[in-house]
């Protein structure tokens, strides 16, 4: 290609501490979709990233677990990239941010934006926890928000009011590491200026990101820009700041200087010069040699817009090194319309989605779906379903299995033959959009290209349809082979279109055609008179149930949730340190009036019986007071080889519970009782015995 471009792309860099999802994935998908594009075109375009390691979420999981830092930012390193790759999505580097590279480039940037005056320093009140010996991030304490009262609000910003404030400013702070009370000292902080950049930023928003995500953060314009607080105290992992001896840098100073960590480790790998793709990285303010301007794209979530385009775009131009030329920003994922929910099943993580569903389904949807706006996107199971059934292997795929199965399995001998006006007409009409589907994903409107594919597949499939192949090979064969021929071609054509989403099913299907892997330039190609392979399947058709066994296996109750990390943390710590079994999963949370609908009583055991030919359920008969007596069935007879020893005692119940007709008889109530998986617990008995049917609340 004469121009081929050079072309460096990131996603941003997931966090080491937790697992990959299905929100992180509409980030690395669509990247993969552009590089691969990219790739396909001729273009040398490297995909790099990594893991975001350092900061205090991961040093206290590593704590909690008993293992290093490292420990845990190498386990979560592979898995990470496990789940790439069963997803398709191929970096060319997947690197750490606790590199040498990156300690090197974070300590260069840094001396040349301390050189530069934009460094200050200055003294701030903040939390201490005493026990914890460490300062306390706004996200390690909880307390009443100072706005509304609200309690149980961490140290930045209130999920009840909205309001934001320091943490010093909560009411009876504690710690949620320790759960002791905080205090207050004094540390001294290192800032990143921004003031001084704000023509440059100025200028340099509108022309590097969207006219939405610009004019948003220039909103910020109208005062002096903050500075940026990018120190924190040990203990902290990650880079001590040089010559601030007991200081840090902020997770958020070297995570994205990771990029250019992590694209050095590539050219190391592979003999490049980094100046050559990122100028100015490499301190050396050498011009590239090969003259060949390199671009430089993120991809990033719209959470992480500010670092992107303000404080990033300072650090580079402060220490002279290129900035990006795009910052491409996308929205959020939500399940079925709403919010990602752990009670819910629908925070979904990738091994769990792997572990039911193929990968290539989700890429598949994930184009159908972007727009390349930051609009949030919705991940709906029973569209995703049907979208992929219905087009991808209903009317896409279909082609290629009816026409290479019958060209193999016929008299047709799997040769294909040659195209006749007709069939010519066609093939031409799909190679026709080929500029178009390009546009579409240079601009990442992806989901433009399955709706463009979707419509050639129609007019094949009609074609077929009408030239009734099926029908033919009995009466002429040659008509028929070339009906086939014209399907194959078209279906060629689609797959082609659809490589850089679909890689594996493409790569599988140049096979068939016993070609090498495609490029885009393939598309001009028709294939006449060549013998075709044997039909693999590229894509079946996926089952609602998959879809269920997937959302069972997400739905995580409340307890083990990590909404909150470091809570679940140490739950599980007590699960595995108890005997064995697990910490019973407890129920999705109910709200006070849910929970002030039920009406316990107390009642009289009359009577327990065992229920014949029940290996479960025990038969009361309470005396409920003014109630009068109640016949209630119960399945705790684990619990109680010897049902006679209840009789006499009181039992909490719950006495507004419809009657329930069970085969044994009509259950009135259920009776209160609690205990652990595996071992047996017991009725709920008020200790101080009130009188039999009396209100419990
Ligand atoms: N570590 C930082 C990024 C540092 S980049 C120098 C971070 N990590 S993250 O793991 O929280 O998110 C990684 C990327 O995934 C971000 O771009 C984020 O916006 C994106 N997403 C995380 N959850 C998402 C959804 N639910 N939906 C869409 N994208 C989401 O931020
Ligand atoms: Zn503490």
């Amino acid at each position: 290609m004469a121009d081929r471009r050079k072309i460096v792309v990131t996603s941003a860099l997931p966090y080491a501490n937790g697992d990959i999802h299905l929100g992180h994935l509409v980030e690395y998908i669509q990247t993969d979709f552009w590089v691969r594009f990219q790739k396909m075109r001729g273009n040398d375009c490297v995909y790099v990233c990594a893991d975001d390691t350092h900061g205090t979420p991961v040093m206290i999981r590593a704590r909690g677990e008993g293992i290093t830092p490292e420990e845990l930012i190498a386990r979560s390193h592979d898995a990470h990239l496990r789940d790439f790759t069963d997803f398709e999505v191929a970096f060319d580097n997947y690197y750490t941010t606790n590199s040498p590279e990156n300690k090197a480039l974070s300590e260069r940037i840094f001396a040349a934006m301390e050189k530069s005056g934009a460094i200050t320093a200055r003294t701030a009140p903040q939390l201490y926890c005493e026990k914890c010996r460490m300062f306390l991030p706004d996200r390690f304490v909880k307390g009443t928000c100072p706005k509304c009262g609200a309690e149980g609000q961490y140290g930045d910003s209130c999920d009840h009011c909205g309001g934001t404030y320091a943490a010093e400013e909560l009411g009876g702070p504690v710690c949620t590491t320790c759960g002791g009370t905080p205090v207050v000292r004094d540390s001294e902080h290192l800032y990143f200026e921004l003031e001084p950049f704000r023509d440059f930023l100025r200028e340099w928003l509108p022309e590097h990101t969207t006219s939405d995500v610009s004019n948003k953060l220039l909103e910020w314009f109208g005062e002096p820009l903050r500075g940026w607080c990018i120190s924190r105290d040990a203990p902290y992992f990650g880079f001590e700041i040089p010559g601030h001896p007991g200081k840090f840098f902020y997770v958020w100073v070297d995570a994205p200087i990771g990029y250019i960590a992590s694209l050095e480790n590539w050219c190391s790998k592979t003999g490049q010069r980094l100046a050559d793709w990122w100028p100015g990285a490499d301190g050396s303010g050498e011009a590239t040699a090969d003259g060949v301007k390199p671009e430089l794209y993120h991809f990033i979530g719209k959470d992480i817009i500010r670092f992107h385009c303000l404080f990033w775009p300072g650090m580079l131009h402060v220490a002279g090194i290129r900035t990006p030329d795009k910052v491409f920003v996308h929205g959020f994922l939500t399940v079925n319309g709403e919010k990602m929910s752990k009670s819910k099943g629908t925070f979904v993580n990738a091994r769990t989605y792997l572990d039911h569903l193929p990968g290539w389904a989700l890429r598949y949807y994930y184009a159908c779906k972007l727009g390349g706006t930051t609009d949030d996107m919705d991940l709906n199971l029973v569209d995703f379903v049907h979208r992929v059934n219905s087009d991808l292997v209903g009317k896409i795929t279909n082609l290629a299995s009816r026409g290479a199965q019958m060209l193999n399995k016929t008299a047709l001998g799997g040769r294909l033959g040659a195209l006749d006006e007709e069939g010519r007409a066609l093939v031409e009409l799909a190679r026709s959009r080929a500029d178009a589907i390009a546009r579409h994903y240079e601009d990442r409107r992806f989901s433009q290209v399955p709706v463009e594919v979707a419509k050639i597949a129609d007019a094949a499939n009609e074609y077929f349809d009408r030239r009734q192949p099926w029908l033919t090979i009995k009466t002429d064969v040659e008509a028929t082979r070339t009906t086939l021929t014209t399907i194959l071609n078209v279906f060629r054509i689609l797959a082609i279109y659809l490589k850089p989403v679909l890689p594996a099913y493409a790569d599988k299907a140049a096979e068939l055609f016993g070609e090498d892997p495609w490029c885009w330039e393939d598309v001009a190609t028709t294939r006449e008179g060549e013998s075709i392979g044997q039909y693999e399947y590229l894509a079946t058709r996926i089952k609602p149930e998959q879809v269920e066994a997937m959302v069972d296996a997400a739905k995580v109750k409340p307890a083990e949730s990590g909404e909150v990390a470091h809570e679940s943390r140490a739950s599980k710590n007590k699960a595995s340190n108890g005997a064995k079994g697990e910490v019973a999963p407890l129920k999705s949370e109910i709200a006070f009036p849910d929970f002030e609908k039920l009406d316990m009583r107390t009642g009289l055991v009359l009577s327990c019986e065992l229920v014949p030919k029940s290996s479960k359920l025990l038969k009361f008969e309470l005396d409920c007071g003014a109630l009068g007596r109640r016949t209630i069935f119960s399945g705790i007879r684990d619990a109680y080889p010897d049902p006679s020893v209840l009789v006499g005692k009181e039992v909490l119940f719950i006495a507004n519970l419809a009657p329930r007709k069970m085969s044994v008889g009509v259950s009135e109530g259920m009776i209160l009782y609690a205990g652990e998986p595996g071992k047996s617990g017991g009725v709920l008995s008020p200790t101080s015995p009130a009188g039999a049917g009396t209100p419990a609340t």
